[in-house]
């Protein structure tokens, strides 16, 4: 099974443009669950430009189903919120301060040492890790020597070319999650995934266990409802 993790830091860009509670971030979180979505993911960023640490401290109370916590921990702040909060899950991105999102992977022979060691303090305190790798066999060898519990293969390259040249686009995830299988990695998966290529990729990698979703999934809500959206990406992935 292929859990659906939604990210809601598009509503809370949304709430944070007017400077109110609307849209109510928490009962987004809720309302998602309650359509069926298995997670809930948020990447608050230093600058608090959309998700803001407080946010990410009230959802640890609603979350029923798995929070996930996104973010660089070169961040001293972002380590000791995930340390307090404790989510399900802890997702390790390399991204720099004011990125506009995360647009690369891990060098895992590069960090290895400090991811190995973030992973262990995670990991000492109950809390599952993932990172955030290109779909390269490469990296994916190096996780593996990090510790971590699973890796987010950073699918931007497949969304982008699936349109032109699925077949193509989609090989090396196929080899990368077959070399995370025989390693024991857990594989997740993010970035621009959508209505159009998601059940495609669902197919071709193999023990796919949850994909991270936010701005398509977000901006088809706005057509076609919370709901309906959440069921709708969820029928992808059966
Ligand atoms: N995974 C990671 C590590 C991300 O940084 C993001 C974007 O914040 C996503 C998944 C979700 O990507 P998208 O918003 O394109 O669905």
């Amino acid at each position: 099974m292929t859990k659906l993790s939604v990210n809601i830091n598009k509503i809370a860009t949304l709430r944070n443009a007017r400077g109110g509670n609307i849209p109510d971030v928490i009962k987004a979180a809720r309302d998602i669950e309650r359509f069926g979505a298995q997670g809930i993911t948020v990447h608050p960023r230093p600058d608090e430009r959309h998700i803001t640490y407080r946010d990410v401290r009230e959802l640890k109370d609603v979350v029923k189903t798995e929070l996930n916590i996104e973010g660089n921990p070169k961040e001293k702040k972002f380590v000791d919120l995930v340390l307090e909060v404790k989510p399900h899950q802890v997702t390790l991105v390399p991204d720099a301060l004011g990125q506009l999102t995360s647009d690369h992977g891990w060098d895992t022979f590069a960090n290895k040492e400090f991811l190995k060691e973030m992973i262990s303090a995670f990991k000492a305190n109950g809390i599952r890790t993932s990172i955030f790798v290109n779909a390269d066999l490469k990296m994916i060898e190096g996780a593996k020597e990090t510790g971590t519990d699973r890796i987010e293969l950073y699918t931007e390259t497949y969304a982008k070319n699936f349109t032109t040249e699925k077949e193509k686009a989609i090989i090396p995830f196929t080899q990368s999650a077959t070399l995370a299988n025989e390693l024991g990695l857990g594989i997740n998966a993010g970035h621009d995934l959508s209505l159009n290529n998601l059940k495609y990729f669902k197919q071709h990698v193999p023990g796919l266990m949850e994909v991270s979703i936010g701005h398509a999934l977000i901006s088809d809500a706005l057509y076609l409802g919370l709901e309906n959206t959440v069921q709708m990406y969820l029928s992808q992935l059966k």
